[in-house]
């Protein structure tokens, strides 16, 4: 047998736990949208909805919502796999029920507080019941402890299973990589008065989770992927993990370095960030020639039969090697130099890439992983494209790439007026916000994020009834 298809109707508990937080995952990937689309339309038109749901809450909640959506997609990822890894149940599943929905209570209450009540007065009482406003990562005090209980509670059991199951070099990867991402979180929950420093720390979560563990953990399910889609051969996706780790850990640590160079820590971090982070991309290609090289193979170990149990993840794992390649890779290296970065620094350019990699990098895969989901939950053993999926992931795309295009061009006229012509001065930023390139690329921004918004809609219809489809019936 070339892969565990047999496997394919849900016997395991841990399985039905991935599902579940799949559906919260997806549902606030639809709230993050509709708050992206509200702060686009107020770029536009600042009066909208003004002092009612300004364009700061609007914002944090799209970004925070980003963030949350794809740790549900990730944790729910590793529950979905883990029994066809290991061969058996997970270790504590029932508790892993428990978190699931005190977690869950915990973000909607936090939602909900930033929706609600959105600002409070500049004291300690803010940081603990409202937010912290740290970008990306807001949440308050007190669900900051019950997010660390939380995935103190999930790596336990990953690593109590891996320990008493098959321990393959998915697993081994895994253990590693997710004790370092939840550690990393900590280093959020430190305060200082000092705002270098603060910020010194802030950049560790979010960019190295981005830029090393979360690019980490999305090779080993893009390798558990491909085993059961393709019948990849399990030695050479475990090479290239392997590989990938190796070079992940080593340019995306000190490659953090591009963040460092205009926030007030020693000018040795412009030579550090500007050759480490240039070296970032060197895994995304790998990774990209990855998936190419996997399915050229399995072409030829097969006999030159391919095999391709789940069309749509498929597709989607396609679009996460392109993506991730392009948007962190080529996006990301385009302002790391600090020669270039002088200029783009704090313009749409870092927008654009901002939207493109999370987009390349995660949000694909994590969709990909929905559809292996809704494949093993419904039996199907090999589940097609349909005329939704195939809508969906048209439309999702052609409105990511038209947002990270119009933003580009954005980016690049307040680059050429704000900062070359006009020095980066305060009159030069009214100026470029005024401009025609720059009002252009924001008004196309917002329409392309309707056609995302209807693609993700399609998306949506699809996975509703994706299981019932005359193509997946047989
Ligand atoms: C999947 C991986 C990545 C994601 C999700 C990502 C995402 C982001 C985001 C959201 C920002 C804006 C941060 C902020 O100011 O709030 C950013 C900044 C930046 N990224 Fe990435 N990134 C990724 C990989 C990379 C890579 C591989 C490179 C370099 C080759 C890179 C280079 C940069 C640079 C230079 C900035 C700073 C822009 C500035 O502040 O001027 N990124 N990234
Ligand atoms: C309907 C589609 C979307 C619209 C209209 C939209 C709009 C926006 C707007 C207006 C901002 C604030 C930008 C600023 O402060 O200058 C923003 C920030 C951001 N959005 Fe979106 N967004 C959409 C979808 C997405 C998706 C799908 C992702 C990720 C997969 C994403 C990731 C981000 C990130 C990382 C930032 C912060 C960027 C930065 O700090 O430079 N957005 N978005
Ligand atoms: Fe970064």
């Amino acid at each position: 047998m070339v892969n565990s298809i047999e496997n394919n109707t849900f016997t395991y508990e841990s399985e039905k736990l991935g599902m579940m937080y799949f559906r919260v995952a997806i549902i606030l990937f639809g709230a993050q949208l509709l708050m992206g689309l509200i702060a686009a339309v107020q770029f536009l038109y600042p009066s909208f909805l003004f002092e009612i749901f300004d364009f700061s809450v609007a914002r944090m909640v799209h970004i925070n919502a980003l963030v949350v959506w794809m740790l549900y997609g990730m944790i729910g990822a590793t529950y979905l796999l883990m029994p066809s890894e290991t061969g058996i149940e997970t270790v504590g599943v029932g508790i892993g029920k428990l978190l699931f929905w005190v977690l869950t209570v915990a973000i909607t209450v936090v939602i909900l507080v930033y929706i609600f009540v959105q600002v409070g007065a500049g004291t300690e009482a803010s940081i603990w019941l409202i937010h912290e406003g740290r970008e990306y990562i807001e949440a308050p005090r007190w669900a900051d402890i019950g997010i660390v209980v939380v995935v103190v509670g999930f790596i336990i059991s990953v690593y109590a299973t891996a320990i008493k199951g098959r321990r393959t070099g998915i697993m081994t990867v895994m253990m590693a990589n997710l004790l370092a991402l939840g550690g990393l979180y900590v280093t959020g929950m430190l305060y200082t008065d000092n705002i270098s420093v603060d910020q010194f720390w802030w950049w560790w979560i979010i960019h190295l989770w981005v830029e090393a563990t979360w690019e980490v953990y999305v090779a080993t399910v893009a390798a558990w992927a491909l085993i059961q889609i393709i019948g990849a051969k399990r030695q050479i996706v475990e090479m290239w993990l392997w590989i990938e780790v190796a070079m992940l850990f080593g340019s995306g640590i000190l490659g953090l370095g591009h963040h460092y160079f205009w926030i007030g820590t020693p000018e040795y971090w412009w030579e550090i960030g500007a050759l480490f982070s240039a070296l970032e991309p060197v895994p995304l290609v790998a990774m990209l020639v990855h998936v190419i090289y996997d399915w050229g193979k399995q072409t030829g170990a097969a006999g030159g039969k391919q095999v391709l149990t789940n069309t749509p993840a498929f597709a989607w794992i396609i679009a996460n090697g392109f993506g991730n390649f392009l948007g962190a890779g080529v996006w990301g290296f385009f302002y790391t130099l600090p020669q270039v970065n002088i200029y783009t620094h704090g313009t749409q350019f870092t927008s654009s890439h901002g939207h493109f990699a999370f987009w390349g990098a995660y949000a694909t895969i994590l969709i990909a992983m929905f559809y292996m989901g809704l494949q093993r939950a419904n039996g199907i053993k090999v589940m097609k494209m349909t005329r939704n999926a195939k809508l969906a992931i048209t439309l999702l795309h052609i409105g990511m790439l038209g947002m990270v295009v119009a933003l580009l061009i954005s980016g690049y006229g307040q680059v050429l007026i704000e900062r070359a012509q006009f020095g980066a001065t305060w009159e030069g930023f009214f100026i470029s916000q005024d401009a025609v390139w720059f009002v252009q690329g924001i008004a196309w921004r917002a329409v392309m994020g309707v056609v995302m918004l209807v693609g993700f809609v399609y998306l949506m219809i699809d996975m509703l009834t994706i299981a019932r489809s005359d193509r997946n019936i047989t």
